[in-house]
């Protein structure tokens, strides 16, 4: 899809749709009233009839509106208009494409851009708008069969322009234009790998893909194999692979185009790539459902590449320690004792609680090798977290306070929000065992404030440097579909540290 920014009068477009809004209670938006004015009454007719209630989130498709150029128009409906929030506009677009998406229009022209929402400005408007379309339009198919994906409807929509009010808004509007597309394809390529089955998407797999970024974008990859991680000492990583025939790999992604000297922004995901739990198995209900559990690292592969599309003048790496989490007679064991990267030694008090192990590695190796200005890390790390938040915010730890309100406030331009959640000494000595230096879990079985005494084990580690980590396990996929969350929310955190910077 392409996305274009102008300003027009709605009765003028001659395209295959117009898409305009109305309000509950038969309440036109400016540019519905305008396509009225010009067909006679036509759209006050229809309302009055009762075919359409503005209902928030309904369309009804009209064809050859008289007074128009365009072949179609699709009434949004926005719900009550004092009601009429972010979340609100958000669904307005969603539907909007979803209503197109199943016309035979191959360009559109939307109003929706138009409307006003309180607090935000039209490159908001139009980035929030590229956004939700593009989250409708996405299908994941390079799974099926030759046969079934040749018969696949080819989508039809290939332009669709916002439009804002006045020819003065555009240069705001383009701006949004620009990040919405490029957070667009970051989002795509997390989604994709978040979706790739287990078997192909494997840590080499994900290790190629990096290599392949570098060929496309002014990205410089390095993957450190088994064999550097021995080295290294890198044992906790090694212990979670160590029931797997896959090979594991820590993939690092530099996109260094920030001032020469200046200390990088490190984002750190978790790439395990499938997690049966290891020894501490997993029941097999939605055990596919593992095969996300390296959307952490696939949202530092699509923040890279949104940054990158953005030409962003920052110094930025990316860290993905992969792994798979499997039983076998080599895998580590519960009781067993492992020195990690950091010196630190670590009781595997539970093998399923695999994803806080090779993050302590990848952060204290991240920490060595780059002293970060601040390190962010991104997990699907416990199932307390879905239990806290479910799908609608992801749980945010930062040992800075400052690093967590801008994390937030990213959360919130983006609709990508986080929630902070504490990491108090209280829950940090939950972590304390009789036999090592700590316990991957609380060893009095307590399955209490799960998402937090991980967040504690992972800043054990931490110490050293700004640090935040978002646990994204509600949030990165919903319905057996990858979200690409969060890199809205992380895009907009560079894009913001950066404008700060230049200010
Ligand atoms: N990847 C899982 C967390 C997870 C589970 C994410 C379900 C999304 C949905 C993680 O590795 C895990 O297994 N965590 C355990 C930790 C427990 C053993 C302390 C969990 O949450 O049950
Ligand atoms: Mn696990
Ligand atoms: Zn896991």
């Amino acid at each position: 899809m392409r996305y274009f920014v102008k300003s027009g009068n709605p009765e003028k477009q001659r395209v295959g749709c117009v898409v305009v809004g109305v309000f509950e209670r038969r309440n036109l938006t400016e540019a519905a009233a305008r396509l009225d004015q010009a067909g006679a009454g036509g759209i006050a007719g229809i309302m009055r009839r009762g075919d359409m209630d503005g209902k928030l989130g309904t369309t009804l498709l009209l064809h050859h509106l008289s007074g128009t150029f365009c072949d179609r128009v699709l009434l949004v409906g926005l719900g009550r208009e004092r009601d009429f929030d972010e979340q609100a506009y958000r669904k307005a677009h969603s539907a909007a494409a979803k209503g197109l998406l199943g016309t035979g229009t191959i360009d559109a022209v939307s109003y929706l851009t138009r409307l006003t929402v309180r607090g935000r400005d039209h490159a908001w408007n139009v980035r929030q708008a590229v956004l939700a379309t593009d989250d409708e339009a996405y299908r994941f198919d390079t799974c099926r069969g030759e046969k079934a994906r040749a018969k696949l409807p080819a989508p039809k929509l290939e332009r669709i322009t916002f439009d804002v009010p006045r020819r003065s808004d555009l240069a705001s509007g383009e701006h949004g234009l620009d990040q919405g597309v490029a957070t667009a394809a970051g989002i795509r390529l997390a989604k994709d790998l978040g979706n790739s089955p287990g078997n192909l998407c494997t840590p080499s797999h994900l290790a190629e893909r990096a290599q392949e970024l570098s060929k496309r974008y002014p990205i410089k990859t390095r993957v450190l194999d088994e064999d550097e991680m021995r080295r290294l000492g890198m044992n906790l990583l090694l212990a979670v692979s160590s029931g797997s025939r896959q090979p594991p790999k820590l993939i690092v992604m530099e996109y260094l185009h920030g001032p020469k000297g200046e200390a990088p922004i490190a984002l750190v995901g978790k790439g395990l790539t499938f997690d049966a739990g290891g020894i501490s198995i997993k029941p097999s209900a939605q055990l596919d459902e593992m095969k996300f559990d390296m959307c952490g690292g696939a949202s530092v592969f699509g923040t890279l590449v949104a940054a990158a599309e953005l030409k962003l003048k920052l110094n930025l790496v990316g860290v993905i320690p992969a792994s798979e989490n499997l039983p076998d007679g080599k895998a580590v064991k519960p009781g067993d004792i492992i020195t990690s990267l950091a010196g630190i030694t670590v009781e595997i008090l539970n093998t399923d609680a695999e994803g806080r192990l090779i993050l302590a590695d990848a952060l204290t190796w991240t920490e060595r090798e780059y002293q970060p200005a601040l390190c962010v890390d991104m997990a699907t790390l416990t199932g307390a977290c879905v239990v806290a938040l479910g799908a609608h915010a992801s749980g945010l730890f930062a040992n800075t306070a400052n690093l967590a309100r801008q994390l937030l406030a990213a959360g919130e331009q983006s609709g990508d929000r986080a929630w902070e959640l504490p990491l108090w000494p209280e829950y940090d000595q939950q972590l304390d065992c009789k036999f090592a230096d700590v316990a991957n879990i609380p060893p009095n079985f307590s399955r209490d404030a799960g998402a937090v005494t991980a967040a504690s084990f992972l800043h054990r580690f931490t110490r050293k440097m700004k640090w935040a980590h978002l646990d994204i396990a509600g949030t990165a996929w919903k319905g057996k579909m990858a979200t690409g969350r969060p890199v809205p929310l992380l895009t907009q955190f560079l894009v913001n540290q950066t404008a700060q910077k230049q200010a």
